[in-house]
């Protein structure tokens, strides 16, 4: 039986992309949601950075397996169990190869989300490496989820967290970076900021951290979603991030590591599935990648990502970073023309330079204000801190308002953005 998450049952809309412009108005049919209306107003939904959206494609595969194939996985010997094991493992194999993963089979770990991933890292290898004095780099622009699993080290093994500090361009400041790394166990980089949207430059910073003897952690929540990505391009050791982002269902995540790390490490949760053996005097681990699986993995999750791993492979990622610059520069071009000095976008000033993410200040409005008056007119974004509290001090704001894109956003929502902030801005006028 062909099953509903093989890429060739992608629509022919999305197939027909190929390295085209996105047919934006017919790649929207996929996504049921975004033919809702908000407070009458058709939704325009500009939230990607905080959750994606779901195609058809991704809730049928779901569905599909949650009706004919359901059962745990690596424990039954009867025959849906069997199709459970098989095509959870595939949905494995497609997601590692999404991420030109070395060895697919074994070096993608399931984890609950990209937050899961880094504090596994933390976890089994900090508390394996890290020990009183040893240094962690990480910088001002990392999520929270990038930042607080090291600080808890911080606190319980007394390492020292030296940052990388962030130029008013939004970019990381390299100049010193081999300072900064001499003598670190560990670096962590976001590979996309979530509140600017800055690419910074990963297989550099990863080259001289490799250089000082230093690891790699990359927090890709942000790009794997929209950029293409190789591991080994990279040169990064570790890379976490999310299905939620990437058009996937909520409750599952990735971690991907280098075969040799994942197998020098300690397991992160213990329980079932992530065992050998178990005597009364101790366990033994399982192999890579499942050691880090403790209990029943998120199964169904996992279909749902290998299928929205097929229906971004379908329109190709290349095509998807090439819309979104596209919709990045419109949106700032537009912006700046409508409201001027009154608006001001945070992070890189070239469209190209930075992923579909704008977070900006409106005049002295707050931006839980804008993001609720926005909301009267259908459009959601984001405000608040972002989870990157640091960074909001080195802005010198408590929060912005987040406009951020997906594959299924184009010119018209930005001109409902720019209309309902016009509109905000007659209100608080
Ligand atoms: N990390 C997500 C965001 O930036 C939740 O909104």
């Amino acid at each position: 039986m062909a099953h509903v998450n093989d890429a060739d049952s992608t629509t022919d809309a999305v197939m027909s992309t190929g390295a085209q412009p996105l047919d934006v108005a017919t790649l929207r049919k996929d996504f049921p949601l975004l033919s809702r209306e908000v407070h009458g107003h058709p939704i325009t939904y500009l939230d990607t950075a905080a959750s994606s959206q779901r195609p058809t494609q991704v809730l049928d595969a779901m569905r599909e397996y949650d009706e004919t194939t359901h059962a745990n996985v690596h424990r039954g010997v009867y025959t849906i169990a069997e199709e459970a094991t098989r095509r959870f493992e595939e949905a494995r194999r497609k997601v590692g190869r999404f991420i030109g993963a070395p060895d697919p089979s074994r070096e993608i770990v399931f984890t609950k989300n990209a937050t899961e991933g880094l504090n596994l890292v933390a976890h089994s290898w900090g508390r394996t490496h890290l020990h009183s004095g040893d240094v962690v780099v990480l910088t001002e622009m990392e999520h929270h989820a990038n930042i607080v699993p090291w600080q808890m080290l911080a606190e319980e093994r007394g390492i020292t967290i030296r940052w990388i500090p962030v130029d008013d361009d939004g970019q990381l400041e390299l100049d010193r970076l081999d300072r900064l790394v001499d003598g670190a166990k560990l670096v962590g980089v976001t590979c996309m900021s979530n509140v600017l949207g800055t690419l910074p430059p990963i297989r550099h910073i990863a080259d001289v951290a490799h250089a000082a003897g230093a690891l790699v952690v990359a927090d890709g929540a942000q790009s794997v979603p929209h950029l293409p990505t190789d591991v080994t391009a990279l040169g990064v050791d570790f890379l976490a991030f999310s299905s939620h982002k990437m058009l996937g269902p909520t409750g599952i995540g990735v971690l991907w590591g280098k075969e040799e790390l994942l197998n020098s490490l300690p397991p992160f949760l213990g329980g079932g599935e992530m065992i050998l053996d178990v005597r009364k005097e101790g366990f033994t681990p399982n192999d890579i990648p499942w050691r880090f699986e403790a209990g029943t993995p998120p199964i169904t999750e996992a279909i749902g990502l290998g299928a929205a791993v097929d229906y971004l492979g379908a329109i190709g990622m290349e095509t998807v970073r090439r819309h979104e610059i596209g919709l990045t520069n419109y949106a700032m071009t537009t912006l700046a023309d409508r409201f001027g000095d009154d608006l001001l976008i945070f992070g890189p000033a070239d469209p190209a330079a930075r992923g579909g993410v704008l977070s900006f200040s409106y005049r002295d409005v707050h931006p839980h204000d804008i993001s609720q008056i926005l909301d009267q007119y259908g459009v959601c974004v984001r405000a608040g801190h972002h989870c990157a509290k640091p960074l909001m001090r080195r802005l010198g704001v408590n929060a912005t308002a987040r406009a951020s894109f997906g594959l299924y956003n184009d010119e018209s929502d930005v001109d409902t953005l720019a209309d309902a902030l016009a509109e905000a801005g007659a209100f608080f006028a």
